[in-house]
C-alpha cells in the first residue's frame, strides 16, 4: 500500500511537471500535456474531440469568458505564450526555435480580433495593437516611419519588462494583399519595413506576433509562408456556438438566459454560414431594446424573427457595401468569396 502511495504521489508530480518540459520539444506530445497545462494554469476547460485511428484529428478547446469552442492551434499558441512568460518570469533560459508568428484568417465578425487579444490577456502579455488602416498615410515614407517606431518601442518594453510583447496587426491584408497597382508604393513600403522589422524578432520568444484578416485569398504566397504551419481560420459559429453566444450576451444584458424555445427557434434561423458572432451578439442587444419599446419588455416568436431577419438582411448588404469599397474589379470575386457571399453576389 506504502509502495503504490508513492508511485502515485510520483506519477502525479511528472504528470504536473511534464508539460513545460516536453511541449517545445516534443511537439507530439502537446496533444496530451497542452491541455494540462492549461488546465492547471487558467483552470480553463478544455473539449478534445475522441481520437479514433481512422478517423482525421478534430481537435478544439475553449476559452473562459467565450462562446463556443476554437481551434485547436489557439491551445498551443496559448502554451507556448505561457511557457515562455513562465521562463521569462523565473529568470531561467527561454525556449528557442519557435514559431512566434500566427496568422488568423476567416470572415469579418467571428472573433479573430477578439481570440487574438484575448490571448495576449489569459497568457499576461503586454499586448500592441496594430490596425492596419489606422497606421496608412497618405504621405509617402510615413506608414513605415509609424511602423519603425513602433518596433522601436516594443523593443525598449522588452528589455525592460518580463513580459512577452505581443503584436496584434489587425487586418493584415489593407498593407499584405497582393496587387500590381502602381499606387500601391505607400503599402509596399509599409509592407517591406514591417517585414523587415518582423525578420529581426523572427527568433526572439520576448515577442509574438498575431496578423489577421477577412481576405486570406488576397494575401501573397510568399507573405503567408513566413507564418510556416502557424495559419489558423476562425470559421463561422456552428450551431453549439451560436447558442452560447445567444445565451452568453443575453445573460450579459439581463442577468437571464433565453426561453428555451425561443432560443432554438434562433439557433435554426441562424444556420446560414454568413451568419457571424458579431451579428447574434448586436441581434440580443436590438431584440431586448424592441421588446422594451414594444411589448413592455416581452419577447414574441414573431418580434424575434421579425427583426433577426431584419438585421440579417442589413447586414448582409453592409457586407456587399466594404466589399464593394474595398476590393478592385480584379479581385472583387475573391474579396466576396472570403466573407462568404459568393453565392449571394454571383445569384
Ligand atoms: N467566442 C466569442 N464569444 C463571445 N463574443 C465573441 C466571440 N467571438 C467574437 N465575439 C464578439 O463578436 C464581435 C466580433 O468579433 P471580432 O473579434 O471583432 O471579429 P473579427 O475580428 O473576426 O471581425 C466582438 O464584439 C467580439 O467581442
Ligand atoms: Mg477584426
Amino acid at each position: 500500500m506504502l509502495v503504490y502511495n508513492f508511485i502515485s504521489k510520483i506519477s502525479l508530480l511528472v504528470f504536473f511537471l511534464m508539460p513545460f518540459k516536453t511541449y517545445s520539444i516534443l511537439p507530439s506530445l502537446s496533444l496530451f500535456t497542452a491541455p494540462r497545462v492549461f488546465i492547471a494554469l487558467t483552470g480553463a476547460q478544455v473539449v478534445i474531440n475522441k481520437i479514433k485511428d481512422e478517423e482525421p484529428k478534430k481537435k478544439e478547446c475553449t476559452f473562459p469568458g467565450l462562446a463556443g469552442t476554437f481551434p485547436i492551434k489557439f491551445l498551443y499558441i496559448f502554451n507556448q505564450l505561457k511557457e515562455v512568460q513562465v521562463a521569462q518570469e523565473a529568470g531561467t533560459d527561454l525556449p528557442q526555435g519557435l514559431n512566434n508568428r500566427l496568422l488568423i484568417h476567416g470572415a469579418p465578425g467571428n472573433g479573430k480580433t477578439k481570440i487574438a487579444c484575448t490571448l495576449a490577456e489569459k497568457a499576461g502579455c503586454h499586448l500592441v495593437f496594430i490596425k492596419c488602416p489606422e497606421i496608412m498615410d497618405k504621405y509617402m515614407g510615413r506608414s513605415a516611419k509609424k511602423i519603425k517606431k513602433i518596433f522601436k518601442n516594443m523593443r525598449e518594453r522588452a528589455d525592460v519588462d518580463k513580459k512577452i510583447v505581443l503584436l496584434v496587426i489587425d487586418e493584415i491584408d489593407v498593407i499584405a494583399a497582393h496587387t500590381e497597382s502602381e499606387q500601391r508604393t505607400e503599402h509596399k513600403a509599409a509592407l517591406q519595413e514591417l517585414w523587415s522589422q518582423l525578420d529581426d524578432i523572427q527568433d526572439d520568444p520576448r515577442f509574438f506576433v498575431i496578423c489577421t484578416t477577412n481576405v486570406e485569398n488576397l494575401l501573397n504566397e510568399a507573405f503567408k509562408t513566413r507564418f510556416g504551419n502557424n495559419i489558423v481560420e476562425m470559421p463561422a459559429p456552428d450551431e453549439t456556438k451560436r447558442r452560447e453566444v445567444l445565451q452568453l450576451y443575453m445573460k450579459k444584458c439581463t442577468g437571464k438566459l433565453w426561453d428555451p424555445y425561443l432560443l432554438e427557434k434562433l439557433v435554426k434561423a441562424s444556420d446560414d454560414p454568413k451568419i457571424c458572432v458579431r451579428l447574434l451578439k448586436d441581434y440580443v442587444q436590438e431584440i431586448l431594446q424592441v421588446a422594451k419599446n414594444e411589448n413592455n419588455g416581452v419577447i414574441t416568436e414573431k418580434m424575434a424573427l421579425d427583426v433577426f431577419n431584419e438585421m440579417k438582411a442589413k447586414y448582409v448588404a453592409d457586407l456587399i457595401k466594404w466589399a464593394e469599397s474595398f476590393a478592385t474589379r480584379e479581385n472583387y470575386r475573391d474579396v466576396v468569396q472570403a466573407i462568404g457571399l459568393l453565392r449571394i453576389i454571383t445569384g
